[in-house]
């Protein structure tokens, strides 16, 4: 069954369009019903424009608190049909009343191998405390920053040599991999959550 997908992006939005890419191929029975940005400037916009998905500026300063943001995000959402809610590069911690409104209904992609690295700079974190691998998280979202039920991780190896960049660019392919691969899990109702575990399969 189609679902509608509503999305969630700070900036460049390259894990947009990864999902916008599997659309397009016919390996996500999905709809972006929604963009939502918090930076009118984000890239991920002209992704939209050029894919006439409807897009929305929510300027997080333009409210009266924290919650009226979440809040009013959650009724957009709800107003286009949403089903899902995917956090692509979306650089804030979501709020108790966009959470209640989709509860175990959004999802997050992170750039580290979770519980290790969360918040902001995580590549930077990865680098300063000297792991040999990392890589990137799907999960569901809590109240928490970077704290809810994993769905997906990808490992890669981190280099000597290695810098922002060069890490980045690693974690991010498999970032393209795994976030469309978790949706279509969610979509195939294939994910079972109880507490924090989330059991795979039929
Ligand atoms: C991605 O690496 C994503 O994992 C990260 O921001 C980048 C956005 O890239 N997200 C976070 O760090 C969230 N805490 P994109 O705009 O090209 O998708």
């Amino acid at each position: 069954m189609m679902i509608k997908l509503g999305v969630l992006a700070s900036g460049r939005g390259s894990n947009f369009q990864s999902i916008i890419n599997s659309i397009d191929r016919g390996a996500l029975d999905a709809e972006i019903a929604c963009l939502i940005t918090d930076n009118p400037t984000a890239y991920a916009i002209e992704r939209a424009k050029l894919h006439k998905i409807p897009h929305v500026y929510a300027n997080p300063n333009g409210y009266a608190s924290k919650d009226v943001y979440y809040r009013s995000i959650a009724d957009e959402l709800q107003f286009c049909g949403v089903e899902l809610i995917v956090l692509a590069g979306f650089m804030r911690v979501v709020r108790k009343p966009l959470i209640d409104a989709f509860p175990m209904r959004i999802v997050n992609i992170h750039p580290s191998l979770l519980p290790s690295f969360k918040g902001m700079h995580a590549h930077m974190q990865a680098l300063e405390y000297g792991v040999r691998i990392s890589g990137c998280t799907v999960h569901f979202v809590d109240e928490g920053v970077d704290s809810g039920p994993i769905i997906l991780q990808e490992a890669v190896p981190v280099f000597s040599d290695d810098t922002v960049e060069s890490l980045s660019a690693r974690i991010l392919e498999c970032e393209h991999r795994i976030l469309p691969l978790a949706i279509k899990l969610y979509i195939e109702g294939k994910l079972r959550v109880t507490g924090n575990i989330v059991k795979i399969g039929d």
